[in-house]
C-alpha cells in the first residue's frame, strides 16, 4: 500500500504560476511519465481547483476529486469531502492500493498536514517561473531519502523520495 505525490516543478521549487493557471511550461515527456505512473495506479486524487482545469476527467483512471460542495455528479468521477486520512481507507477498500495524489497547493498540504503520504515523485523541469510552492505552510520539517533519480528525455529529472517517519 503506498500513498504517493506526482508533481512537476519549475528550477526554482513553483508547481504554478498561480492557483487558477493551467500548467503550460512542462514537458510532454513529463506528461507521458505522468499518465504511465497514474495509469498503472488506476486511481488518481486532486482538488477541485485542479479537477475544474482539466477539460475533462482523465481517462482510464478513477478520477478522485476532493471538495466541500458535494452535490456535484459526475459518472466518471467521485466527488468526497472526506479527509485525507479516511479516503485513503476508503480508496484502500475499494481495492486500490497505489493512491497517486496529483495536487494541487491545498491538497498537497492537506495529505502532508495528516501524515497521509509516504512518498513522492517530483519532476524537476529546467525552467524558473515565479507562482506557487508546492504546500501553503510547513508545520515542521519532513525528512526523505531519495530512492532514484531518472532523467526524462527532454531535460527533466524525476527524483523518487520517501518520507521518513
Ligand atoms: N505542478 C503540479 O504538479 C500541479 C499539479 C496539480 C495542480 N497544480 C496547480 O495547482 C493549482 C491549484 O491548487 P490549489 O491549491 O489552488 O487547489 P486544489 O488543491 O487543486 O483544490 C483546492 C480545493 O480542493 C478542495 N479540498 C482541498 N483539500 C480538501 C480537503 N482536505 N477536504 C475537502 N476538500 C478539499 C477544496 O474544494 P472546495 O473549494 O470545492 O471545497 C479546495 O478549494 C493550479 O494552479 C494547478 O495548475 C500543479
Amino acid at each position: 500500500m503506498s500513498v504517493f505525490f506526482v508533481a512537476v516543478m519549475s528550477a526554482n521549487g513553483k508547481i504554478s504560476r498561480s492557483h487558477l493557471s493551467p500548467i503550460d511550461w512542462s514537458s510532454k515527456e513529463d506528461l507521458e511519465w505522468f499518465k504511465e505512473i497514474t495509469t498503472q495506479s488506476k486511481v488518481i486524487v486532486m482538488g477541485r481547483r485542479t479537477f475544474e482545469l482539466l477539460n475533462s476527467p482523465l481517462p482510464n483512471r478513477l478520477n478522485v476529486v476532493m471538495t466541500h460542495d458535494l452535490p456535484k455528479k459526475n459518472n466518471n468521477v467521485l466527488f468526497t469531502d472526506a479527509s485525507p486520512v479516511a479516503l485513503v481507507k476508503e480508496l484502500k477498500r475499494m481495492g486500490y492500493d497505489k493512491i497517486p495524489i496529483i495536487g494541487g497547493q491545498r491538497v498537497f498540504t492537506s495529505f502532508l498536514r495528516e501524515e497521509a503520504v509516504d512518498e513522492m515523485y517530483i519532476t524537476y523541469e529546467p525552467i524558473l517561473i515565479d507562482g506557487i510552492g508546492m504546500f501553503d505552510e510547513m508545520k515542521r520539517d519532513v525528512k526523505m531519502e531519495v530512492i532514484n533519480v531518472k532523467k526524462l528525455s527532454g531535460g527533466a529529472f524525476v527524483i523518487h523520495y520517501v518520507l521518513k517517519r
